[in-house]
């Protein structure tokens, strides 16, 4: 097969890289699309570093293995702690996500910007120089959520759990005005309208379209965007056995965001 006509490779802890995956496809619907979610091994966001960046190695492996022309990280913790290793250790295109601070500060909004993620994205270097760029100009406040992650990979998206883990989360906040809130894990959009009940008005942002948009401008810059001219496939896989986290995934992804 031409390298042009591969899938792309697309990975997560679990399920939540599909939050990015639905604005690939939106963009790029001529390409096909190999999904893996790592639920078997979520969260991430709670493990040490070089655990991270070993099962993302695992991952990358396994779709390489399956022919991938190119690579989004569709995880924001994985992107921090492994994303120079992947990059140095395969030769194809990689993609990352990181928390759209960017978008948020141009806003120009009054108050806190929220960055919800989880705590080794928080953590890591590669948010810390992403802080030091905007802190003169926005009050930034890192919001580590531990627990919501295990939640969403149970399917749970809205209900008494979901609603008062946020409120608690974000209540103490809102009555001192909050500018925007960042969703800087790539679950959390699916839990996106449950913010908005408790955060009124508040913009909710998130890097989903950014990292669709940067893979669709490095697929055109170095001539690999699928030149098939027919409607792509998706395939879903997930390392955890069974249906559950299939059924799940397909679910997410005809959900309307
Ligand atoms: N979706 C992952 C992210 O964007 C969640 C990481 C986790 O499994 O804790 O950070």
């Amino acid at each position: 097969m031409e390298i042009q006509n591969r899938p792309i490779g697309v990975f997560d802890s679990g399920v939540g890289g599909i939050s990015v995956l639905k604005e690939a496809i939106k963009l790029l619907p001529n390409e096909n699309f190999i999904y893996y979610g790592d639920s078997k091994n979520a969260p991430y966001g709670t493990k040490d570093v070089n655990e991270v960046k070993s099962l993302s190695f695992s991952v990358t492996d396994e779709l390489i293995d399956r022919g991938i022309k190119a690579l989004v990280v569709a995880c924001n913790t994985a992107t921090s702690a492994a994303i120079i290793d992947l990059r140095k250790r395969y030769k194809i295109p990689i993609v990352g996500i990181e928390p759209a601070l960017k978008p948020a500060v141009l806003l120009g909004r009054k108050g806190k910007i929220l960055i919800m993620a989880t705590p080794m994205t928080l953590s890591e270097k590669k948010f810390y120089n992403l802080m030091k760029k905007y802190e003169d100009v926005a009050e930034i406040l890192p919001m580590p959520c531990p627990g919501l992650v295990e939640l969403i990979e149970n399917g749970i998206f809205s209900g008494e759990k979901i609603s008062s883990y946020l409120k608690e989360k974000l209540s103490p906040y809102i009555e001192y005005g909050i500018a925007a809130i960042v969703l800087g894990c790539t679950h959390y959009p699916f839990v996106k309208k449950e913010i908005g009940i408790i955060a009124k008005n508040v913009p909710i942002i998130d890097g989903s379209r950014g990292t669709a948009k940067q893979l669709k401008k490095k697929l055109t810059l170095i001539h690999l965007l699928n030149s098939s001219g027919k409607m792509g496939y998706v395939e879903l896989h997930n390392s955890l056995e069974g249906n559950k986290m299939l059924d799940i995934s397909s679910k997410l992804l005809n959900i309307e965001l």
